[in-house]
């Protein structure tokens, strides 16, 4: 089966990070006989009027057959879909992935562990934090306890917080914003696992270790080793990327006590690079092996 793909990431973002996800995307698509093209979202322009969904000069381009959506633009991920696209994650999935509250309300729906978690009332104005919420926050989880934006990655709007004087300091930064409060799992301090998972498989994994940092993020500071990963965990970050509805996510786990795993997150757009890096396995290969499969599954209508 030859199949043409669109892999889209975000055009604004510097760095090579982003077109190096995209190109592995491609060679993996090439590798498996199909053809791939590479779009930036600012390339893709939705467009809308009254019952009427385009994409601006898509006659231009070759349909392809299904997207891989390695960006955060959720208007153009639905559109696509609006438009009959298959998108690979769907635009909900990312949206999820995307908010870190709305992932804890999916996981918790769904009964997988997190760290209890109180989320910050919507505020409107930036100034004094609400000292009753506070309260609340140090009434459920003391210090340290975890204070996390909804919106952020590499570790960096997450922080460690050990005393009411840090929190109302941090509480005032972040008013306007959405954020958490978050009970801190001490028995993971600077640790957790990524496990990577494409449909009912975990394909690769690994384990983060950093040495002055609470955050096991590697662009903190974490090293990686690759990692075998018991049947709990990987059941466990089978489910939680269905939770969200993702068909591929690299799941990051803490180590609660007596070493039981916990959600930290999901993230529907996970490095490929660092994996094979550390492991050797390109999951890119994996992700193109099952948009495949989903694909000859929907044509022979199941
Ligand atoms: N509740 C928590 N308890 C202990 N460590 C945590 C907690 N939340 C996050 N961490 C640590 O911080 C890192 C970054 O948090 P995460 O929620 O994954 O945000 P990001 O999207 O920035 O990676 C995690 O990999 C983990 O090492
Ligand atoms: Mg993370």
């Amino acid at each position: 089966m030859q199949l043409h793909g669109w892999i889209i990431y975000n055009g604004s973002l510097p760095g090579k990070k982003f077109i190096d996800f995209a190109e592995w995307i491609q060679a993996a698509a090439i590798h498996k006989g199909g053809t791939a093209s590479i779009y930036k979202n600012t390339e893709l322009l939705a467009y809308l009027g009254e019952g009427n969904l385009e994409i601006l000069h898509l006659q231009h381009r070759k349909a392809p057959d299904y997207i891989v959506f390695a960006d955060k633009d959720i208007y153009l991920a639905k559109q696509l879909e609006k438009i009959g696209m298959r998108v690979f994650n769907s635009a909900e999935a990312i949206s999820i992935s995307d908010d870190k509250i709305a992932s804890y309300q999916q996981l918790a729906a769904n009964n997988l562990p997190i760290p209890k978690t109180l989320i910050a009332p919507k505020s409107f104005t930036q100034g004094e934090p609400d000292m009753d919420v506070m309260k609340q926050a140090i009434q459920l989880f003391s210090f340290p306890m975890i204070v996390k934006e909804a919106f952020g990655s590499f570790g960096q709007q997450v922080y460690f917080i050990q005393t009411e004087a840090e929190l109302r300091i941090k509480l005032a930064e972040l008013e306007g914003k959405p954020y958490m409060f978050q009970e801190f799992i001490a028995t993971s301090y600077g640790q957790d696992l990524r496990l990577h998972v494409v449909g009912d498989q975990v394909v690769a994994s690994m384990k983060r270790q950093a040495d002055n940092d609470f955050r096991a993020n590697v662009s903190a500071g974490g090293k990686m080793e690759a990692y075998t990963p018991t049947i709990d965990e990987q059941e466990l970050a089978i489910a939680a990327t269905k939770a969200i509805g993702a068909d591929f996510a690299g799941v990051d786990l803490l180590f609660g006590p007596d070493q039981t795993p916990i959600v930290c997150e999901i993230n529907s757009n996970a490095h490929i690079r660092n994996m094979f890096d550390c492991t050797g396995i390109n999951v890119a290969d994996d992700m193109i092996d099952y948009i495949y499969q989903q694909l000859t599954d929907f044509q022979k209508g199941e």
